[in-house]
């Protein structure tokens, strides 16, 4: 092989090699997006929030539970929430609220309750057009909190 094939040869191989490395890199990056990410990251949780919040604040049997809470404590509720999700989503935020069993302890959260609460959580993300797939995960992502939270069976 003369040195000029050498060197074609040597720039073949670096192509091939970056050409292969960059296509593992996007397809790794394109498996590996986060439910966070594919809900539409932050904003888009902190409106799923708003509207959910809404909808649990307005419903006849679950809106004894926020009664009697100042402002100030529905935006800590509220901005709780929020991280919450996030972090349950895979985003980059840090939930520093109570554990699910001790700040809901005591409100005699009943079975119905969380039923109730989790038709309202899937109408929201129907709002938001998430798709089945996504849908699912939030489900399972936050399904895990139940035993934390329903009291009264
Ligand atoms: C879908 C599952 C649920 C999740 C992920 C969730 C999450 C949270 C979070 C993050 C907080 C804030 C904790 C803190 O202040 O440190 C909270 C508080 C609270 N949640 Fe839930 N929750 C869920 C279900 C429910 C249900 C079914 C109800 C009743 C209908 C409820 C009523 C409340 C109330 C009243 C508070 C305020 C408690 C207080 O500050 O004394 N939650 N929840």
């Amino acid at each position: 092989m003369t040195k000029r094939h050498l060197s074609k040869f040597f720039l073949n191989t670096v192509f091939a090699l970056v050409f292969f490395a960059v296509g593992a890199v996007v397809s790794t990056s394109a498996q590996e997006k986060s439910l966070y990410e594919r809900l539409g990251g932050y904003d888009a949780i902190a409106a799923v929030t708003d509207d959910l919040i809404g909808r649990l604040v307005n419903d006849k049997k679950l809106g004894r539970y926020f009664i009697g809470l100042s402002t100030d404590s529905k935006k800590k509720l509220r901005q709780h929430l929020v991280n919450f999700l996030c972090a349950a989503t895979g985003g980059p935020c840090v939930y520093t609220g109570r554990d699910m069993k001790t700040s809901h302890a005591g409100l005699g959260i009943s079975e119905e309750d969380w039923e109730i609460t989790v038709k309202h959580l899937k109408d929201t993300l129907n709002k938001f057009k998430v798709p089945d797939k996504e849908q699912s995960e939030v489900l399972a992502a936050v399904g895990g909190t139940k035993k934390d939270i329903v009291e009264k069976q």
